[in-house]
């Protein structure tokens, strides 16, 4: 067999694991869709099925990848080679991968654009219709959505390819201090505006009046996307993890600072909304139209724009390394392909996959399925449908078909933890609260119950 890379340092570890769990969710798709969705309710529904649901499948995926010490197909197979049809979780994981990074990738690149047009100054404007303008234009143009989004798979390319330990360790080591550095400078300037109090109260002060069961699983959706699990690319990091490591402390940890996160990126981005007089509804363009008109209007502003985009770059970078090592590791190890070949296919591939969602508000905007453009049935199909339905059966499978004892001995390892109470707590969740309530939100957001 060969020797695997892994990480190789407990900060390594939280570097890369949360470097994964930190990306565009953060800053675009929690400001939008908490916005969209009644603020503070929304929040706490999040909050709620992160705890329930995202949490134990966390760290029932990294149990699992440490033990087998396998991509996240064969996984399965290695630990429960009886029943073959467990190995679809995988699959479907992979697959997966694929229909995430092809909207990852194009909203990464128009990130990308933006922090070298915030550089330039050609996005900035103090009038929001002036931004919508200039984000429409990026947006409808093919040829610079397909020049940022290859841009950005072959730069994630370029990491992967360097290994695991001296790729993805390496530079998620070094950017997540940076992204830390940078928005608590950007809260705190977003706090000293006239307008905090407003965003901070909308943040914070439930309306639970929009709730419906969509809106419910479009925040399990969230959690799920949130910390990224639900297809295997915990799994795939778990079999990284050093035998020491203490996984189910790694996976509170972070989850914690993935949710600081995402509140210190609302802290910036509301009290700036409200201070302006923008809609906080703005949806998806929040983060492209609202950001830089608000922004501009501060003093030093530009500075401001530009550290946004910037934090958003790195944030999306270690998010998409850790989803394009899915099937990059799966190849590497099922087919002993190098990793150059194995990255070099993936990378095609996902050009191919990635290039329907960036025409999608071009050259194929017309072209709809159940009357949505490719980008956003992808984004759709994962993470209201699919994440879910993975990490149902990824509970299932780590609470009742893996077995208690193994679960046991692989949370403590093999007692060497005093965590029996944490593992316990645990083995509840994943067996019963998380399938149930997943389950019962997935059949009612899509109307069938
Ligand atoms: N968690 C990342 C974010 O919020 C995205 C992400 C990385 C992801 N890996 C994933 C989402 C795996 C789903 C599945 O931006």
């Amino acid at each position: 067999m060969m020797k695997r890379d892994i990480f190789t340092s407990g900060f390594g570890v939280l570097a890369a694991t949360l470097g994964s769990a930190v990306g565009l969710g953060n800053i675009w798709k929690f400001p939008a869709l908490t916005g969209l969705n009644g603020g503070a309710a929304f929040l706490v529904i999040y909050l709620l099925s992160t705890l329930m649901a995202g949490l134990p499948v966390m760290i029932a995926e990294l149990m699992l990848g440490r033990r087998s010490r396998s991509d996240a197909l064969t996984t399965f197979r290695v630990l429960h080679p009886q029943r073959e049809s467990w190995g679809l979780i995988g699959a479907v994981g992979v697959l997966s991968a694929f229909l995430i990074l092809a909207f990852y990738t194009e909203v990464a690149g128009w990130v990308f654009a933006y922090v070298f047009k915030s550089v330039t100054g050609s996005i900035l404007s103090t009038d929001p219709t002036v931004t919508s303008a200039a984000f429409a234009k990026l947006i409808a143009d093919p040829v610079q959505s397909i020049f940022w989004q290859f841009l950005v798979i072959i730069f994630v390319g370029c990491i992967i390819v360097a290994g695991v330990s001296k790729g993805i360790e390496k530079t998620t080591k070094r950017l997540m201090p940076m992204l830390f550095l940078i928005l608590v400078m950007i809260g705190i300037r977003s706090l000293m505006l006239p307008g905090a109090a407003e965003g901070l109260t909308f943040l914070f002060r439930p309306d639970f009046s929009k709730v419906t069961g969509a809106v419910v699983l479009t925040a399990m959706g969230l959690a799920f996307f949130k910390l990224s699990v639900g297809m295997g690319t915990m799994i795939t990091y778990g079999s990284y993890f050093t035998e020491d490591q203490d996984i189910p402390m790694t996976a509170l940890r972070v989850m914690v600072a993935d949710l600081t996160v995402s509140l210190l990126a609302g802290i910036a981005i509301f009290p700036a909304v409200f201070t302006y007089g923008f809609k906080p509804e703005a949806g998806p363009a929040l983060l492209f139209i609202t950001i830089p008109a608000v922004f501009s209007q501060m003093p030093f502003g530009t500075i401001f724009v530009v550290l946004f985009f910037v934090l958003g770059a790195i944030a999306s970078t270690g998010a998409m390394l850790s989803i394009m090592e899915v099937p990059v590791a799966y190849l590497h190890q099922r087919f002993g392909l190098s990793r150059f070949k194995a990255t070099a296919m993936t990378v095609v591939l996902l050009a191919l996959v990635g290039s329907t969602a960036a025409l999608s508000n071009s050259t194929l905007a017309g072209f709809k399925l159940f009357g949505m453009t490719m980008f956003d049935l992808y984004d759709f199909l994962t993470s209201n449908l699919l994440l879910p339905l993975g990490g149902f059966f990824l509970s299932l499978f780590a609470g009742w078909v893996w077995g208690e004892k193994k679960v046991r001995s692989a949370l403590s390892n093999e007692g060497t933890l005093a965590n029996r109470t944490v593992v316990s707590f645990f083995l509840f969740q994943v067996k019963y609260v998380a399938p149930v309530i997943i389950i019962v939100i997935l059949l009612r957001g899509l109307k069938l119950i």
